[in-house]
């Protein structure tokens, strides 16, 4: 399918309210940069777990974790999307988590959820592995229990949240509460962040990466989506492009010992995209041989981080952006004018007896906030690829703890994974 051919519905788009971290789409973006990044041993494993027939995705499963999270059985999960530090307010403070620690019940949030997960998972596959089950046999005789295929599937979705800036904020449930305009018509914060900048980016994507790119290795893991050309690009201008000579950086951990730390690109990742998930597996590889110093409360209280996988580590800096320009200071300052009316929850008006265009026109005279859609606020984010960095440094990471997990190395990997550092 042409881009093009959806505009419509990808203006559409654009008017659901969301609530939800990255909308549907961003997670989607994440978990399908995470499936190109896995070792070949990985997905087969994957998809015994989340019990698939047929083509197996990481994509359609990224977002349960939003559609369950009103059920009864799983309502203790919704605070497991974020974190909030109790002093944090951005632009104002920038505190995580500061003197007074963290909101809520200690363990129940997105970082610990990432742990808790991660641990689940290997504690499965260790059991898998020593049951000395066939490999050929595995996929059809392992009896995967439903805490396990829940926690694969709360992994793929918690490190996406992760990435974005918002779930790390309780500032007005992470900016929900905080009335904007974005192109004249009123919206909130969170919304800007979870699908307005993305829909922005899918409707001005260049036509060139309509088409397919000349990278089977990517193109093989494209569903025919309105995001395919966006994750063209990514891959092509981002990750073989500005990121090229940063990736691996992404996974460091600060208690990782700086002597191994890889000092430049592995030279044949050059324009190879296929063996990317060999570098991604070579830092884990060889940080896992290392004696783990073990997980201990560090100095962010939780208990989270090790050698290895360290989501505090990684979330610190995504949510000093919050501070940096997430929350404009011009917010704070902002008084609507007196005349302004209230749009509420009603933001999508877009309903049968209003068509998007009619309802957008005038919506653009009315909206009374701050507007964000301008050159200092969307502009510089575009220009800086800020959105394409988080969604891209969530997918490598997420296809790194996987491989960590589950991927069995043959000795020619292993070795080759330990001389590419
Ligand atoms: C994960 O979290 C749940 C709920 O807090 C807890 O019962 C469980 O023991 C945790 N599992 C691991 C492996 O941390
Ligand atoms: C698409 O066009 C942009 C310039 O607009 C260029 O930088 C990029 O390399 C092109 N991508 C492909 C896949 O040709």
């Amino acid at each position: 399918m042409r881009l093009s051919s959806l505009s419509p519905f990808v203006l559409a788009v654009a008017f659901i309210p969301h609530t939800y971290a990255w909308g549907t789409v961003g997670h989607e973006v994440v978990a399908t940069l995470a499936q190109m990044h896995l070792h070949p041993s990985v997905m087969p494993k994957l998809c015994a777990i989340l019990d698939y027939d047929g083509e197996c995705h990481l994509a359609p499963v990224a977002t349960w974790a939003d559609r369950i999270r009103r059920e009864a059985k799983y309502r203790w999960t919704g605070p497991l999307h974020y974190i909030n530090a109790v002093d944090d307010y951005p632009s104002a403070t920038c505190a995580f988590p500061g003197p007074r620690g963290w909101q809520g019940r200690t363990h129940i949030n997105v970082l610990n959820g990432i742990r808790n997960t991660t641990t689940v998972l290997q504690e499965f596959e260790g059991r898998r592995a020593s049951a000395s089950v066939p490999s050929d046999d595995s996929n059809d005789d392992t009896d995967v229990p439903g805490y396990v295929q829940d926690a694969l599937k709360f992994l793929i979705h918690f490190v996406g949240d992760m990435h974005m800036p918002l779930h790390l904020t309780g500032r007005n449930r992470g900016g929900n509460g905080d009335k904007v305009a974005f192109d004249g018509r009123t919206t909130n914060l969170h919304s800007v962040w979870d699908s307005l900048l993305i829909s922005e980016r899918l409707r001005t994507l260049p036509r060139n990466y309509t088409h397919p790119l000349p990278l089977p290795d990517v193109e093989a893991y494209l569903r025919g989506t309105i995001y395919d050309p966006y994750i063209r690009r990514l891959v092509w201008e981002g990750l073989l492009g500005r990121w090229q000579d940063e990736q691996d950086t992404w996974l460091i951990c600060p208690t990782s010992d700086s002597s191994t730390r890889p000092s430049s690109p592995s030279p044949q990742r050059q324009h190879q995209f296929a063996s990317t998930w060999q570098s991604v597996l070579s830092l884990f590889n060889l940080a896992s041989a290392r004696t783990s110093t073990g997980q201990g409360e560090g100095d962010d209280g939780l208990g989270v981080d090790d050698d290895i996988l360290c989501p505090y580590a990684w979330a610190k800096p995504i949510q000093q952006l919050n501070c940096e320009f997430i929350f404009p200071k011009e917010l704070d300052d902002f008084v609507p004018p007196h005349r302004s009316f209230d749009l509420g929850d009603e933001e999508c008006a877009c309903g049968d007896d209003e068509d998007a265009l009619t309802a957008l026109a005038r919506k653009r005279k009315q909206s009374p906030y701050l507007e964000l859609y301008t050159p200092d606020y969307a502009g510089m984010i575009k220009e800086q690829w800020i959105v394409e960095k988080l969604l891209t440094q969530a997918g490598t990471r997420l296809a790194a703890v996987l491989n960590w997990i589950f991927a069995e190395l043959d000795e020619d990997e292993s070795r080759s994974g330990c001389l590419t550092l």
